[in-house]
Parts: structure tokens; C-alpha cells; sequence
């Protein structure tokens, strides 16, 4: 039976197997260039998507399991962040990947999809998280750089600029 998935608001055919983990479709098929493949033992989180909203690690998810649940990359985060806060226009950026780029968190930047899209999920669901609410939040996304200072900052920065922005 014919597969299709929902990714960043358009519906795509699949042509791999039932079977493919989902985030081989995401690259290979939609050549998304956000999620990245790390461990492949959903233990890293390097490809993180979001799925209805909540993470999933897309190396551990095959395509078939996706269902109807719609599915938002790195590349989706600011038409979701837009819908989220009713916004006119889409921004070119989530605040999320702005206060990574203002703090300059990233180093090589392999981990950088899959702690954004993690941090999204919170701040959508917490716009005021405490520290220890990020931390536990982010457990298990790991950055081989030790970034961890400035991805905390980058999260505290993003959450006190959605607040201001309403
Ligand atoms: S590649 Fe999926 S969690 Fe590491
Ligand atoms: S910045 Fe290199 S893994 Fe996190």
C-alpha cells in the first residue's frame, strides 16, 4: 500500500519500503538537509523531528508508523513557530536558530537540528522554562563539542525573546 507522510505542511508519496526509517526518507527522498544521522540508535538525537508536535527520533521511526501525525523538520520550525503565535508572516528564522546564531552555540554543528527542535517542543509548551526544566528537558541530546553553556543560553535567549514578542 502507498505511503504518504505530512512534512512541513505538504503531503509527500513515499517510495521506500514500509520499513525505511523515516529519517532516510527525510534525506533521501525529500533531500531535507536538517535532521542528521548520528548514532541510529535513538540515542543521540541528531535526527530529531517533530511529530504532532512532539519529538521523535526519525532514525528509530520507520516510515510506516508515521500515520497521519504531521511531521516538522529544522526547515519547518518557523511556519510552525508562525502558526503557533498567529503570526501574518512566516520569519525567516525560528527565534530558536537566531539566539543559536547570537550566541554563537554551535561549534561543528552536527547536534544543531536536533537541539533545536527539542528546545522547540519545550518553549512551545513552557515559554518560561527554568534552568532545571531545560536541562531535563534536553537530556539526551547530545553535542560531542560540550556546547552545552551556550545551547542553555541559546534557549534562554529564545524563550525571553517569544515572551517580548507576545
Ligand atoms: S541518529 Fe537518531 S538518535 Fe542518533
Ligand atoms: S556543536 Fe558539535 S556536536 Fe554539538
Amino acid at each position: 500500500m502507498a505511503i504518504n507522510i505530512k512534512v512541513n505542511g505538504r503531503d509527500w508519496p513515499v517510495s521506500a519500503d514500509p520499513d525505511t526509517p523515516l529519517l532516510y526518507v527525510l534525506m533521501n527522498e525529500l533531500e531535507l538537509k536538517g535532521p542528521r544521522f548520528g548514532c541510529g540508535l535513538a540515542q543521540c538525537g541528531s535526527c530529531s523531528v517533530l511529530a504532532d508536535g512532539v519529538e521523535i527520533r526519525s532514525c528509530q521511526t520507520v516510515v510506516s508508523d508515521v500515520g497521519a501525525r504531521a511531521i516538522t523538520t529544522l526547515e519547518g520550525l518557523p511556519e510552525l513557530y508562525a502558526k503557533q503565535k498567529g503570526l501574518a508572516t512566516v520569519p525567516a528564522m525560528h527565534p530558536l536558530s537566531q539566539a543559536f546564531v547570537d550566541e554563537q552555540a554551535m561549534h561543528c554543528g552536527y547536534c544543531y537540528n536536533g537541539q533545536t527542535v527539542k528546545a522547540a517542543e519545550l518553549l512551545a509548551k513552557t515559554p518560561h522554562p527554568t534552568e532545571a526544566q531545560i536541562r531535563a528537558h534536553m537530556d539526551g541530546h547530545i553535542c560531542r563539542c560540550g556546547s552545552y553553556p551556550r545551547i542553555m543560553k541559546s534557549i534562554q535567549t529564545a524563550a525571553a525573546a517569544i515572551v517580548k514578542e507576545g
